[in-house]
């Protein structure tokens, strides 16, 4: 497996891109902001992570995805390291990434990657998004922030 930029140029894996957010235009606007990477094995995407700068030497981690047939073998964890390594590579001194809820596998992810919860964005996913959302039987309506130092 080798994970690269996705340039400019390229069309991003939008298929793998909205099984991490159901909005289109969310994901088109961290596409625009941001930088994308992504993973390839045998010529085939099978996961996708972008950074999205923010303020005060902060970086954002968003849209990190795995193919559904390759979950579960580790893919997830190397690339949340990735993000980490490079985001501390470009000279980032934080590093935050937020999850539903309702995202029980995820919040165990990143905190397995040496995140911290350091906040709620209460209700965000009820604002921001028109349809429902249910994981793990749980209605997702608040966003947890976690965040680690680079
Ligand atoms: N409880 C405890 N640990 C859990 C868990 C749970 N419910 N679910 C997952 N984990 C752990 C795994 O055990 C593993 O840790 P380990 O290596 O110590 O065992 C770790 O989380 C991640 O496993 P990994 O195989 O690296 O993840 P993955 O390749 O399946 O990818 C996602 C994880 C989230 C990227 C993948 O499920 C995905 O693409 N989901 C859809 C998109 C998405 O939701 N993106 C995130 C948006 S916030």
């Amino acid at each position: 497996m080798n994970i690269r930029l996705l340039t400019k140029k390229e069309t991003p894996p939008w298929e793998l891109l909205l099984l991490a957010d159901p909005s289109r235009k969310m994901v088109e606007g961290y596409l625009e902001e941001g930088e994308c990477y992504i993973a390839e094995s045998n010529l085939q995407v099978i996961g996708v992570y972008v950074l999205v700068p923010k303020e005060h030497e902060t970086v954002e981690l968003v849209n990190i995805a795995v193919a559904e047939k390759h979950h579960g073998k580790g893919i997830g964890k190397i690339l949340v390291f990735h993000a980490i390594q490079t985001a501390k590579d470009r000279g980032y001194k934080r590093i935050e990434v937020g999850t539903g809820n309702s995202s029980i596998g995820q919040l165990a992810l990143y905190q397995k990657c040496g995140f911290r919860i350091t906040g709620i964005a209460k209700d965000f996913f009820v604002k921001n998004y028109q349809e429902e959302i249910f994981e793990n039987g749980i209605k997702c309506r608040d966003m947890i922030r976690l965040s680690q130092g680079l």
